[in-house]
């Protein structure tokens, strides 16, 4: 009698044991410090922060794309090591147990960097995260307006086309005509050409015929814009447990990311035929952020989707607001639980540069000689001209008229 209540208490307080010592306090992951967006050449700091909580570190390993290229273990003579990998320039010296430095960066370096931190003995944890940096470049110098024909008339048919430097991502390019958007028809589909250096150019044609609206204060002036925009990309993503399962997967307690977007209204634990009512949240930006919610990494159905209208805040910035609402099913559970992500892209813009060209004077054209140093007033006074030659032909009809 007596053993068999003892043997159990061993199991509980065994079971007790495990779960704090090991479930609760262990090994976790504090932050993933990688930069999203680089330009071509940086040096870039990698972090890896962890907490040990009482266990002793056996090692740190760091991964491009899960290919290993760098390793810390304290145990080890010198106790940092690196492995060749294209785009990777680690300089060892600067490097240590929680920092990589990259001492530069080139189109290879983009990729997933992850991190994994794993104790020594009696523990022997493992926690792993990763992150995805792209590098940029940006184009050096404006784009390029090819085909124009002099100075252009009222009747003309204008024909232009806009070129970027080689940038990466690719330019979007945009027209405007006295600093008026440019209607689509006048446009031909934007063309991207890849250069064999990696980087592309966009080319956008213009085409229309001149009017008397195109000009203003009898200047045509056009301008193509080149914009360099960057998707950033973050997503956070919640374990709900089913009533088949015991624990937590070991890396649900890593999800989060200051800049990520947030989940909220979700229970830790869910049975089938409960309805999983949860929120996803961007973070505060000067644009609202595109948002999509998987289950088990898998697309939400869109009937599970609410849409709710962006949050704005007195700063001027916004959050966007996605909910996800289903009753849980038994294939919802799988082996490590029902696994709910939300992933959310914002677009910034990187670069603009912009090539502006006058390609029309009424008053030029009128014959009416303007001074060429007329030139630098245009803003101001330069709609008299076209009112004093105006007033000019008036009189030239009168005369004709009474003669
Ligand atoms: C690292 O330090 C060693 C000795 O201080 C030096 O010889 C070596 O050039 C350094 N390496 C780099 C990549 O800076
Ligand atoms: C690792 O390197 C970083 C950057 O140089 C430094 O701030 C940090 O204190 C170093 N950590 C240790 C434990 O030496
Ligand atoms: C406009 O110019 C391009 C390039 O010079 C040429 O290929 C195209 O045929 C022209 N389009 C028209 C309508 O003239
Ligand atoms: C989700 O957000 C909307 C709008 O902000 C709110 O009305 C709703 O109650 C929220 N739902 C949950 C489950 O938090």
């Amino acid at each position: 009698m007596w053993p068999k209540k003892l043997s159990s208490m061993l199991v509980l307080m065994l079971f007790l044991h495990t779960l704090f010592v090991k479930g609760v306090f262990c090994l976790r992951l504090t932050e993933l410090r990688v930069p999203s967006g680089v330009k071509q050449g940086a040096p870039v700091w990698l972090y890896c922060g962890y907490d040990l909580e009482k266990d002793d570190l056996y090692s740190v390993k760091w991964y491009k794309n899960h290919v290993e290229f760098y390793r810390y273990l304290p145990s080890d003579e010198p106790p940092g090591q690196k492995y060749d990998l294209l785009g990777v320039h680690i300089n060892l010296n600067k490097s240590n147990q929680t920092h990589v430095y990259l001492e530069k960066t080139d189109l290879n370096s983009e990729g997933s960097y992850g991190c994994e931190v794993s104790t020594e003995a009696p523990s022997y944890r493992t926690v792993k995260a990763d992150k995805d940096m792209t590098v940029y470049v940006l184009p050096e110098g404006k784009p390029r307006i090819d085909g124009i024909d002099g100075m252009y008339e009222i009747g003309d048919y204008v024909n232009l086309t806009c070129v970027s430097k080689p940038s990466k991502p690719a330019a979007v390019l945009s027209w405007t005509i006295n600093s008026q958007q440019v209607d689509e028809r006048f446009l031909t589909p934007m063309i991207t050409e890849r250069h064999p250096d990696g980087l592309e150019s966009t080319i956008l044609g213009l085409q229309f015929q001149v009017t008397l609206n195109h000009f203003n204060k009898g200047v045509m002036t056009v301008r193509c814009t080149a914009t360099i925009s960057q998707n950033y990309y973050s997503h956070s993503e919640e374990t709900l447990l089913g009533e088949r399962l015991k624990s937590a997967s070991p890396d649900a307690s890593f999800g989060h990311n200051e800049a990520g977007p947030k989940i909220t209204g979700g229970q830790t634990r869910y049975h089938v035929g409960d309805i999983v009512d949860v929120n996803c949240t961007s973070a505060r930006d000067v644009r609202p952020a595109e948002l999509h919610w998987f289950i088990n990494d898998r697309k939400a159905k869109s009937d599970y989707i609410i849409k709710y209208s962006d949050i704005k805040y007195v700063d001027n910035t916004v959050s966007a607001v996605l909910g996800l609402k289903f009753r849980v099913h038994q294939e919802h559970f799988l082996s490590d639980g029902l696994r709910l992500k939300c992933t959310a892209t914002v677009s910034r813009v990187i670069g603009t540069s912009s090539k502006e060209t006058v390609v029309g004077n009424l008053r030029q054209s009128s014959g009416l000689h303007v001074s060429e140093n007329s030139g630098s007033a245009l803003n101001h006074g330069s709609g008299c001209y076209l009112q004093a030659w105006l007033l000019w032909c008036l009189v030239v009809l009168l005369l004709s008229v009474t003669d």
